[in-house]
């Protein structure tokens, strides 16, 4: 196991009913900038509990964050925060929402940046940023508990993610009841979105950590066995509850502590997502099967170790054990209704080359745990997923 340093101080208030929480958990006096998405939380009574909770407090707001967040839009958030003197912000949504909300925490108390230097440099220039907390309506990224964000900047379709200690959330309230209205594509995006965050730090190469290991498993396993209950069994409180734990745990720097980490396939993802707006998790349904394919020589052992404890496939040599693990993955994404070839979506040969030159433009040139995914092999992810 490599040496790390676990830090995570967010705290979770996970059950039905924990929205009341806000009115104890938001600091009393603060001027309070309610930030959300296109107005889901208004259809499902999200909203209602929200202000609510916040009855006593002095709350503005900001609507219009937009799946893959903008940062033109969030911009305009960032000068409302200065204008009019906000001390606190409360997330309510998804991904996005809270994606979204980091960026105008950071950019809001920057001085004398460039606030685009905060994702063109990963984070690097952030010092500090303002408190706020969320409330996640969509189980899937983890941004509920982590110190990252991905920001896309429409003019440029550029979609680079940024990370910072000082961008965890205070606090994060995960109800799963009020995932019940998600629309079924998002619910199938968001299991396929956690299992793969599970495998970008799990599928590498063996590192004597079997705790990771037998945790990421244990995440695999349950995202493969409630996922679909999510779909055919919508309305079930304990399986919707199973998906949300999961999907925070999948992403808080727990199960990557101290283990090799890959990554490439979210990085190629990001690219599809800026050049043809892609959802999140469809661009890694497409690449990661054909990125497990094309690597199976370098990712041979945890292969192999995946397919006995994840897909139970003890019988047969060892590479049909392996193309058959890589086949139920794919499998499973379909299942859950995340389609994983470019051409479901209507994309070809010029949409590769279009990816590989925006990696190249991006100095995205060695990605993945053995720094081998160069632009050739990029392509022939690629290639392998059309
Ligand atoms: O905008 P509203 O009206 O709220 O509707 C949203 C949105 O249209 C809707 N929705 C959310 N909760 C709902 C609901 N509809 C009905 N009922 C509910 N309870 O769902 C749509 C998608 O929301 P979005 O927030 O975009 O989805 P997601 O949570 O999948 O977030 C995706 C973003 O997160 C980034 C992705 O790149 C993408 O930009 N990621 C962030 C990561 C992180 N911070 O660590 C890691 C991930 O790998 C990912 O890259
Ligand atoms: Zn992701």
């Amino acid at each position: 196991m490599q040496n790390f340093d676990f830090y995570n101080p967010t705290q979770i208030l996970f059950g039905q009913g924990q929205i009341a929480a806000l009115a104890r958990l938001v600091p009393a006096g603060a001027r309070v900038l309610l930030v959300y998405g296109g107005g889901s939380i208004k259809q499902n009574g999200v909203y209602d509990q929200v202000t609510a909770a916040l009855s006593g407090h002095t709350v503005l707001e900001f609507t219009g964050i937009e799946p893959n967040p903008s940062y033109e839009t969030l911009m305009r958030a960032v000068e409302l925060v200065r204008k009019e003197n906000i001390g606190f912000l409360l997330a309510v949504g998804g991904g996005s929402v809270i994606d979204g909300t980091k960026f105008i925490a950071a950019a809001a108390v920057l001085d004398g940046v460039d606030p685009w230097q905060i994702l063109e440099q990963r984070g690097k220039p952030v010092k500090s940023a303002l408190p706020f907390g969320s409330v996640l309506t969509l189980p899937a990224t983890g941004s509920e508990m982590n110190p990252a964000a991905v920001v896309t900047r429409k003019a440029t379709h550029e979609k680079f993610a940024f990370s910072s200690r000082h961008v965890f959330p205070k606090f994060s309230i995960l109800d799963p009841s009020v995932t019940f209205t998600l629309p079924l594509r998002q619910v199938g995006n968001g299991v396929v979105d956690a299992f793969a965050h599970v495998m970008e730090q799990y599928m590498t190469y063996p590192a004597d950590a079997p705790v990771q290991d037998r945790f990421a498993e244990g995440l695999l396993l349950t995202l493969i066995e409630e996922g679909p209950k999510a779909i055919s069994d919508p309305d079930n409180y304990a399986v919707r509850a199973n998906v949300m734990w999961s999907a925070t745990l999948a992403l808080n720097g727990l199960i990557g502590a101290g283990v090799p980490q890959d990554w490439s396939t979210h990085i190629i993802g990001h690219e599809l997502t800026a050049l043809y707006n892609l959802d999140h998790a469809q661009t890694l349904a497409v690449v990661m099967p054909a990125n497990l394919r094309l690597r199976k020589q370098a990712k041979r052992a945890k292969l192999l170790q995946f397919a006995q404890r994840v897909w139970n496939l003890t019988e047969g040599d060892e590479d049909s054990r392996i193309d058959a693990a890589i086949a139920r993955t794919q499998a499973f994404f379909e299942q859950m209704g995340v389609k994983t070839r470019l051409a479901d979506y209507g994309l070809d040969g010029a949409a590769i080359d279009a990816v590989v030159a925006a990696l190249e433009q991006h100095q995205m040139l060695t990605l993945g745990e053995g720094r081998d995914v160069n632009l050739e092999a990029s392509r022939a992810i690629l290639e392998l997923a059309r």
